[in-house]
């Protein structure tokens, strides 16, 4: 069996590599690159019930360390994806991941209902986006509302359940055990953190709405100090994403806990990083006589 094999939720991955939704879109721009049966899984572009356009432009800011996006969840809405992009897809070797987000506890419901009817293996509930005005964030600060919301979502949802927590908190262990106990079956973080630019010629903010969700390498640090604070707190599958962009981020993440990783920005600079993280892995693996990379879950040194 290859070394980098893993399983959570009860989910066969034959790598611990996902690529971050937001930042591949539906897979389709990057077949030209390596066939998509490569990865661990996708984590689909974040779907609302309805379609939408995003915000208005501009809404990437290029940042020192990173890259500041406002988005806004820009997607064919639920319909548009089970009819005109989950059919090939589901043809697609790889674990398919649907990050879904909603206005109202019942979009949430009801998305996660209709998804566990189809191919989708994991429905990641996006209750960390920093870019719109409903949702969003607003389940995702506080411990009382994401265990609601989870509580909630959990009984309409026949596939395992993976939350994806904001960083823009001040205890995001508190916020991970709420997960937890409204009936979590893992939990991915980081989504990106609050932030602006300014341009100082113009005096003006670069990104139309202001502000937005920063990622990226400059993020990197602080991903990681939260995967390592969530794995003291809670029992369930942690995957760890922020500012990961090769196999050596990808290790550093496992140590602090993470089951399993999500490339996110990395794609948009290079698309063959998710490759290159799962062959450093493997490689890794070879050279230090690792049987399994699960070995190294949460395996820090203090
Ligand atoms: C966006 O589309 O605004 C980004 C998605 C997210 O931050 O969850």
């Amino acid at each position: 069996m290859s070394a980098l094999f893993t399983e959570f939720n009860g989910v066969a991955f034959k790598n611990p590599v996902i690529c971050a939704s937001g930042t591949f879109n539906f897979g389709e721009e990057f077949k030209r690159f390596f066939p998509l049966s490569r990865l661990g899984g996708i984590s689909l572009k974040g779907l609302t019930l309805e379609k939408r356009e995003g915000n208005d432009s501009p809404r990437i800011a290029e940042v020192y360390g990173g890259i500041i996006n406002s988005v806004g969840l820009q997607n064919p809405g639920l319909e548009g994806f089970l009819k005109d992009y989950l059919p090939s897809l589901a043809q697609e070797d790889t674990v398919l991941i649907a990050n879904i987000a909603g206005n109202t506890v019942e979009e949430y419901c009801e998305m996660a209902q209709r998804l566990s009817q189809t191919d989708i293996s994991i429905i990641e509930l996006n209750i960390s986006c920093p870019n719109v005005k409903k949702g969003g964030l607003a389940f995702g600060v506080e411990p009382k509302g994401i265990e609601s919301i989870v509580f909630a979502v959990k009984k309409h949802c026949k596939k395992p359940l993976m939350v994806k927590l904001t960083p823009n908190v001040a205890a995001i262990s508190d916020n991970a055990l709420a997960a937890e106990a409204g009936g979590a079956d893992s939990i991915s973080l980081i989504n990106t953190i609050r932030a602006m630019a300014i341009d100082a010629k113009t005096r003006r903010p670069v990104l139309a709405c202001i502000t937005g969700g920063l990622s990226g390498r400059a993020v990197k640090p602080i991903a990681l100090r939260m995967v390592y604070e969530c794995y003291k707190a809670v029992k369930i599958p942690i995957i760890g994403l922020g500012g990961i962009f090769n196999a050596e981020d990808a290790v550093e993440f496992m140590l602090a806990g993470a089951t399993a990783v999500q490339i996110g920005t990395a794609n948009m600079i290079n698309p063959m990083a998710a490759v290159e993280v799962i062959d450093g892995l493997e490689r890794f693996c070879y050279d230090n006589n690792i049987k399994n990379i699960k070995e190294i879950v949460g395996g820090l040194i203090i």
